[in-house]
C-alpha cells in the first residue's frame, strides 16, 4: 500500500529525511516511534504529498505520489491530480483541526458534500453511521467546543473515514489528550485495524504499538534505524540508538 525508496527531504540546508526505505502491506498497521525532530511527521506528510520529496520514490497503492513516470522520466502531476491522490489518504493530527462553527456531523459530511459531490441525505446517513462507529451516535449535533478532546479526535477520525480512504495516517493522535481520554481514541483505532484498514501510526503509546501494530519502526535523525515486529523491537532492539530511546520511554 505504501512503498518508500531512498526518500530524501530537506528544508533549506537541513536534510530531515536521509533516505527512508520502507513498505506497508495492505491491512498492515505500522507504528512509528522516535525522538522529537527525527522526521516522523515530515515522512507522513510526504506520503500525503503535503511535502514534496527531494529524491527517491514514494508509491501509494502502486502509484507514484505526485508524479507520473513516462519514458523513464518523472513528470509532476497537476494540482488537481495531486488533490485526487490525497483524497484517498485519511490523515489525523495531534490537534484535531475540526471546523469550530460546524457540528460533529457537519464536520464529517463537509468533504463528501463539497469534494465528492455526495447528496446531502446520503452524506448525512453515512456520516451518522460513522459517528456511531466511533461511539458518538449521541453527539452528532454537538459543536467541537461541547466535546472533550477524546470526542473531538474521534470526530476527526470519522471525518477522515468519510472520504473512504484506502490508507489512514495518524500523527501522534493521542498526544494532546488528557491521559484518561487516550483509551477511547486508541479503542477506535484498534477497531479500524481489526476491520482491515491499512494504517501508519506515529505514536508514543508503546502498549498500542505492541498490541495492534504488525510492524514497529524506530526512526532517528532522518533514518529508519530499525524495524521489525513490535515484540522484537521493544524487547530485543538491535541498535544502541533504539535501546537508548526505549530506556527513556518505557
Ligand atoms: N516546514 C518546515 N520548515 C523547516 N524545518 C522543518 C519544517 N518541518 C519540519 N522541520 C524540521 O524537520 C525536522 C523534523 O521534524 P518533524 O518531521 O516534525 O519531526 P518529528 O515529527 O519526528 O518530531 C525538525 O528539525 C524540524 O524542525
Ligand atoms: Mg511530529
Amino acid at each position: 500500500m505504501v512503498r518508500a525508496e531512498r526518500v530524501h527531504k530537506r528544508f533549506g540546508h537541513v536534510e530531515v529525511l536521509k533516505g527512508i526505505d520502507l513498505a506497508v502491506a495492505p491491512r498492515e498497521v505500522m507504528c512509528v516511534i522516535g525522538p522529537s525532530g527525527s522526521g516522523k511527521s515530515t515522512f507522513l506528510r510526504c506520503i500525503n504529498h503535503l511535502e514534496k520529496i527531494d529524491a527517491g520514490r514514494l508509491w501509494v497503492d502502486g502509484r507514484l505520489v505526485g508524479y507520473r513516470e513516462h519514458g523513464g522520466k518523472l513528470h509532476e502531476l497537476k494540482d488537481r491530480e495531486v488533490a485526487a491522490q490525497r483524497r484517498e489518504i485519511g490523515m489525523v493530527f495531534q490537534r484535531f483541526h475540526l471546523f469550530p462553527h460546524m457540528t460533529a456531523l457537519e464536520n464529517v459530511i463537509e468533504a463528501p458534500l463539497r469534494v465528492k459531490g455526495v447528496g446531502k441525505q446520503e452524506a448525512r446517513a453515512r456520516g451518522t453511521e460513522l459517528l456511531e462507529r466511533v461511539g458518538l451516535g449521541d453527539r452528532v449535533h454537538n459543536y467541537p467546543n461541547q466535546l472533550s478532546g477524546g470526542q473531538q479526535q474521534r470526530v476527526a477520525i470519522a471525518r477522515a473515514l468519510a472520504m473512504e480512504p484506502k490508507l489512514m495516517l495518524f500523527d501522534e493522535p493521542t498526544s494532546a489528550l488528557d491521559p484518561e481520554l487516550v483509551g477511547e481514541v486508541l479503542d477506535v483505532m484498534r477497531g479500524l485495524a481489526a476491520d482491515g484498514m491499512t494504517m501508519v501510526v506515529v505514536t508514543h503509546e508503546m502498549g498500542f504499538a505492541r498490541e495492534v501494530g504488525d510492524t514497529l519502526v524506530f526512526m532517528d535523525d532522518g533514518v529508519v534505524v530499525e524495524s521489525g515486529s513490535p515484540r522484537q523491537v521493544l524487547t530485543d532492539p538491535q541498535h544502541e540508538r533504539t535501546r537508548a530511546f526505549l530506556s527513556k520511554v518505557l
